[in-house]
């Protein structure tokens, strides 16, 4: 790491040479200014932190100190001065002085303060570096898909991201998207810049999920041995994902409900509301309407997270997607893995685009990211997909029993699962089984069966 620079800004020349060697011992690189001019001047040389002495020849502490924060607005100033009036100490403040020291000083303060005020920025910086990575990944563009399915997706997780406050209700199969889609909400919305916490419903027994999400007084139950804040609490100003919903116990939905409802709650064992300002996104892979017919889930909690709905399709509903999925993750995973592979062969492309994709995207991407790591060739060819497709000539595709079959049984069997498989698109149901369409057609009509999934 380099060393902070500091810039020493007093007229006397005694004052800037007991500093500069005083911070020098503690590592730090000194320039010096004796009029305000000149400290503006040496901004540019690349400064940290400048302890600034009030009563200047040219001018006041004060001015210099707006012109400094006009240029850089996270430098960090320290005020020196030997008296003060309240209304100089507030007016300092507001423009973003740091800390004041009084003089004559203490040196050993003086480096304490200064060693104080560059880890905070150090810390600041270092989150909001940290938020920004976070965030890199998270723009629209991320939810890759040309698909009117998709365009429509996009524009709507684009609107809920630019409505501050409302609740979003994500629902979907595994693999779809969800994750993906609660945090591109946080991170395309104003809240960006604050915390987006996620908690899964179902991995943790209902008191600990309760104290997790709203925090504890201490004494509130045995081990609560600390008051805690919850995640609605650390979360203030930004998004509280809540992963798999429909798992949450009756009670917490009824506690969950009521902060919708109020933006206010109480920590476990608290007496007073706590109000605070977040962004909750719900998402679960099961139907909620139908757990609410059976009584296990709250139908009030429901219609109030069910305002806005997004609901993320399975991937066999949007196959054209297929090949500009493939693509990116291929991209992703060439720079993931120093690979350079260049793209899927037209056979694979095939085999890719009438699969099913019952684990949907999340499938595709482990695909993808295992025949990228057994490819030998530049191009992906069917058999990297190996789980997709079974080779030709090697061996029978299926085993006879030793007590055989009933070949009609089979037959219905399979056209059923292909159906099934295929979300009941006749097209891609006879491509899973390597017939036509006339030939599927026939099979549905002998077997007797319907084609709605
Ligand atoms: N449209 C998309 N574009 C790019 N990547 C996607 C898309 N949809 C999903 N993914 C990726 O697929 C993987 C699975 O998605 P995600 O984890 O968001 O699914 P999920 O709906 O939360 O699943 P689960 O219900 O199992 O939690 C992730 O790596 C995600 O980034
Ligand atoms: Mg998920």
């Amino acid at each position: 790491m380099t060393n902070a620079t500091i810039l020493v800004v007093d007229d006397e020349e005694l004052i800037r040479w007991s500093l500069r060697e005083r911070l020098k011992r503690d590592g730090y690189d000194i320039l010096e200014a004796g009029t305000g001019r000149e400290a503006i001047d040496r901004l540019g040389e690349g400064v940290d932190l400048v302890l600034l002495d009030y009563r200047l020849p040219d001018t006041d502490g004060l001015s210099v100190l707006r012109e400094l924060k006009k240029l850089d607005p996270d430098l960090l100033v320290i005020l020196l001065t030997s008296f003060v009036s309240v209304e100089t100490a507030v007016e300092a403040m507001k423009l973003g002085a740091y800390h004041f020291a009084n003089k004559p000083f203490n040196i050993d303060e003086v480096s304490a303060t200064v060693a104080r005020a560059l880890e905070t920025t150090r810390l600041r910086r270092e989150v909001k570096q940290l938020r920004e990575n976070e965030a890199r990944p998270y723009t629209l563009r991320a939810i890759v898909g040309e698909s009117d399915t998709m365009d429509a997706l996009r524009q709507m997780v684009a609107k809920v991201a630019a409505s501050p406050a409302s609740t979003v209700l994500l629902t979907g199969e595994s693999g779809t998207g969800k994750d993906l889609v609660a945090k591109t909400i946080h991170y395309s919305s104003a809240r960006a810049s604050r915390p987006f916490m996620n908690i899964t419903c179902s991995a943790l027994p209902e008191q600990l999920l309760e104290s997790e999400l709203f925090g504890h007084e201490r004494g509130a139950f045995t081990d609560a041995r600390m008051q805690k804040r919850g995640l609605l609490e650390s979360a203030e100003g930004g998004t509280v994902f809540l992963d798999e919903i429909g798992e949450m116990v009756p009670a917490l939905q009824a506690k969950l409900l009521r902060f919708l409802e109020e933006k206010s709650f109480k920590r476990v064992g608290g007496a007073h509301d706590i109000h605070v300002d977040v962004r909750v996104v719900a998402a679960t892979n099961r139907n909620l309407e139908e757990q609410v017919a059976r009584g296990s889930f709250r139908s009030d909690l429901y219609y109030r997270l069910n305002v806005l709905p997004i609901r993320l399709p399975a991937l066999r509903e949007h196959p054209t997607d297929v090949p500009a999925l493939v693509d990116f993750f291929v991209d992703m995973f060439n720079r993931e893995f120093k690979k350079r592979i260049t793209g899927v062969s037209p056979t694979a492309s095939n085999l890719l685009e009438h699969y099913a994709w019952p684990g949907n995207v999340r499938e595709l991407r482990n695909i993808v990211e295992r025949a990228m790591l057994l490819a030998e060739g530049q191009r992906l060819e069917a058999h990297d997909f190996g789980v997709l497709s079974t080779s030709p000539g090697s061996g029978d595709p299926f085993e006879l029993p030793a007590t055989g079959v009933d070949l009609e049984d089979l037959e219905r069997s399979l056209v059923v699962q292909a159906l099934r498989r295929s979300g009941g698109n006749q097209t891609r149901a006879a491509a899973l089984l390597g017939l036509n369409r006339d030939q599927i057609r026939y099979r549905i009509e002998k077997f007797g069966l319907t084609t709605t999934p």
